[in-house]
């Protein structure tokens, strides 16, 4: 490879090039000499310089006004003042006002000065690649924003689409399960059992389609923050009672037994209602569902804290898995084999939930002896702390 010139030796005294350039014989750059400002800018403009070295005292401009021109032109290239003398004013001006690298006070020691050649050349390249990588940086930063934008932009869409698409399929759903009742109760005439039976399972699946539907509107409003919550302060206690006897009866039929372990120390709590009750139904039909016969679910209430309450709906089901615990707040997540998930689920009620304990600057989360059971818990807070959109 052939050297480059790298280096630039300004000096108005030609021996000391020639000594420089002697000096420099065998370093792995070649170097150019000027002997005064105009020539030495004239290579500037040429040459890849990374480091010129000027002497302090030539005849017409001087070392630290022809490197603040260098500084001014060529910002990244490094800059070393040779002074005859120790003159410490030059050396203040040098470093102020032409913001040199080093000075080298004639005269100078070979080895001393190619080290500290050597040094600015390191230098010079390390701020270049400091550069580059900055570049680089901005340029990903860029692209990164640009993406996030396309990003929310696109999500943004997908809510509106999914509100509408929803609203739309809720009004001919609810004509289907009209004519399905109508057949269904004998009123147009009778059915044989082979009809009844097809006609009672388009029944579920509408059914089915309903909820899913419900839900997908019910997170898509909550999400993009077009619901309306109504915070008022209530009891908890009285509220866990009312869900739970209303799920008593689907829980014993199941063969469950549901307990309530309720703190007669909490305080009223601000919250919406039927928001609490939908995460308290949720919650509890979960533990019913993935529950076995014989099995406990308890609903117990706490204050622990001073400035919040926690709930916990408690299970002796099959449990949850560890690495799932997160995944099963994440929307369309149901975890096992489609046949053993219970019907009816669409893997959005605890999405739902979160959704709803968040709004209430509450946290939710699942605790788990897999195969043993398991522990839903939410904290409110008791004085309002609900998060606005
Ligand atoms: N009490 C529980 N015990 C065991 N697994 C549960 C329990 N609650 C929820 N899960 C798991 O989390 C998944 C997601 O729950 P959810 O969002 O309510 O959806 P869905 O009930 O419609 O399946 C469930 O499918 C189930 O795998
Ligand atoms: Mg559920």
């Amino acid at each position: 490879m052939s050297k480059e010139t790298y280096l630039l030796f300004v000096d108005d005294e030609q021996p000391i090039l020639n000594a420089l350039k002697r000096a420099f014989y065998n370093e792995p750059y070649l170097i150019a000499t000027a002997t005064n400002a105009d020539e030495a800018m004239n290579i500037l403009s040429q040459e890849k310089i990374k480091v010129v070295v000027s002497d302090q005292r030539m005849p017409e401009v001087s070392g630290v006004d022809f490197l603040r021109s260098v500084k001014e032109k060529y910002p990244r290239i490094v800059r070393i003042l040779f002074t005859g003398y120790t003159d410490f004013s030059t050396v203040e001006d040098a470093i102020n006002l032409s913001e040199a690298y080093r000075f080298i006070t004639k005269p100078w020691n070979t080895q001393e000065l190619k080290a500290i050649i050597h040094q600015a050349m390191e230098y010079f390249d390390l701020v270049a690649e400091n550069q580059r990588l900055f570049e680089m940086m901005k340029a990903r930063n860029e692209d990164l924003e640009l993406l996030n934008k396309k990003l929310k932009d696109l999500y943004e869409v997908q809510k509106e689409f999914t509100s509408t698409v929803s609203h739309e399929l809720r009004t001919p759903l609810a004509s289907i399960k009209t004519a399905i009742d109508i057949l269904m109760s004998g009123t147009p005439g009778t059915m044989s059992a082979d009809q009844k039976n097809i006609l009672e399972k388009a029944g579920r699946n509408v059914n089915r389609l309903k909820n899913l539907i419900d839900d997908i509107l019910d997170l898509s409003k909550m999400e993009s923050g077009k619901a309306a919550f109504n915070f008022e302060r209530h009891d908890i206690n009285k509220i866990i009672e009312e869900v739970a006897d209303l799920q008593e009866p689907v829980a014993r039929r199941e063969g469950l037994f549901i307990k309530k372990e309720l703190d007669a120390a909490i305080p009223p709590i601000f919250l919406d209602r039927n928001k609490i009750v939908q995460v308290l139904d949720n919650l509890l039909h979960n533990a019913i569902k993935f529950t076995k016969e014989g099995g406990i679910v308890v609903l117990s209430t706490n204050k622990k804290e001073q400035n919040h309450i926690v709930v916990c709906v408690r299970d002796t089901g099959i449990g949850i898995k560890e690495e799932d615990r997160e995944r099963v707040f994440e929307k369309f997540q149901q975890l096992g084999d489609p046949a053993t998930r219970g019907e009816g689920g669409t893997g959005l009620g605890l999405s739902i939930c979160r959704e709803i304990i968040v709004r209430h600057g509450g946290k939710i989360w699942a605790e788990s002896e897999y195969g043993q059971g398991s522990s839903f818990y939410f904290i409110l807070p008791i004085e309002e702390r609900r998060r606005e959109f």
